[in-house]
């Protein structure tokens, strides 16, 4: 398995944003990408796109919390081509920018981003840990280093997906299976087409999905960009919470600064 040139990819929430970015940069002749997401037109639309790059593109509309259904999936995946890197991408955020989570879409986003993660990985390492390789990407956020307003049902799930797929690398460090964390910084999606507040250095998804690969090749423990975002998160979780409360909350609750 070339960890430059995967050869079968399957990738959660494929059908928008970073996840489409990352299918149509995997995509090329010989490659399959298998792809995932609620709308039967967006993972279709994605799937012609990876077609016309010359790939093997198969669509599943699936919901990432239907563990039965996704462990289904992905042995089905692994059996018409063995997987080689898995991309655990499918998640959502606040639905209501600016304003706190809410109890129904905590709980709604624990539940994707959380158990949906879970759904993704157990299958795909249970297929992998049996053949000695595999590839596995887990994408976090910059937002799991630290509690935000607004958002903490997400950085919670952010932060779970980021040490999580640190202890699976960990475990795994003198196997053939590699696992991998990526952190992206604010990334154009329709996850940020929603946002009310200011988001720095907001990047384009095939930019993103470019960095995500080549650190996925060089197979680096965590994948997080832009270094400014990293920079920045890395003090916040560093300094008082008494110091950086304040700003957080004027910044993310929309309000100018
Ligand atoms: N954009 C950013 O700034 C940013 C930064 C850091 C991390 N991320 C992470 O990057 C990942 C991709 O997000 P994005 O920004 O590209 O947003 P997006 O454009 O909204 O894409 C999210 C994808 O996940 C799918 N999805 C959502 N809920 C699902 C469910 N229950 N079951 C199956 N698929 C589901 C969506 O498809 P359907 O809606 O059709 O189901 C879509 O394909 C997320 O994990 C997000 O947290 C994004």
């Amino acid at each position: 398995m070339s960890l430059s040139h995967p050869k079968s990819v399957l990738i959660t929430g494929g059908s928008s944003g970073l996840g489409r970015a990352l299918a149509l940069a995997f995509a090329g002749h010989g490659t399959t990408i298998h792809l995932s997401g609620r709308d039967a037109a967006r993972v279709e639309a994605v799937a012609e796109e990876c077609r016309t790059r010359g790939a093997d593109a198969l669509g599943r509309v699936i919901d990432v919390t239907d563990a039965e259904a996704m462990a289904a999936w992905i042995t089905e995946a692994d059996d018409k081509t063995p997987l080689d890197l898995v991309i655990a991408n499918a998640g959502i955020t606040n639905s209501t920018s600016g304003v706190p989570e809410g109890p129904e879409r905590t709980r709604r986003i624990l539940a994707v981003n959380v158990d949906g993660v879970v759904n993704t990985v157990l299958p795909s390492l249970a297929a992998m840990d049996a053949r000695d390789r595999g590839q596995i990407a887990l994408i976090a956020s910059i937002a799991g280093f630290r509690g935000l307003p607004t958002s903490s049902a997400y950085s919670a799930s952010k932060a779970m997906v980021k040490t999580w797929g640190e202890g699976l690398r960990g475990e795994r460090l003198k196997t053939g299976v590699r696992v991998n964390v990526v952190c992206p910084g604010w990334v154009e999606s329709r996850i940020t087409d929603a946002n009310t507040f200011d988001m720095p250095l907001l990047m384009a998804a095939d930019k993103a999905a470019a960095i995500i690969r080549r650190g996925l090749a060089r197979d680096d423990a965590r994948i997080v960009f832009p270094w400014q975002m990293h920079l920045a998160v890395w003090l916040l979780a560093a300094l008082p919470p008494a110091w950086t409360d304040p700003v957080l909350n004027r910044k993310l609750s929309g309000r100018k600064w």
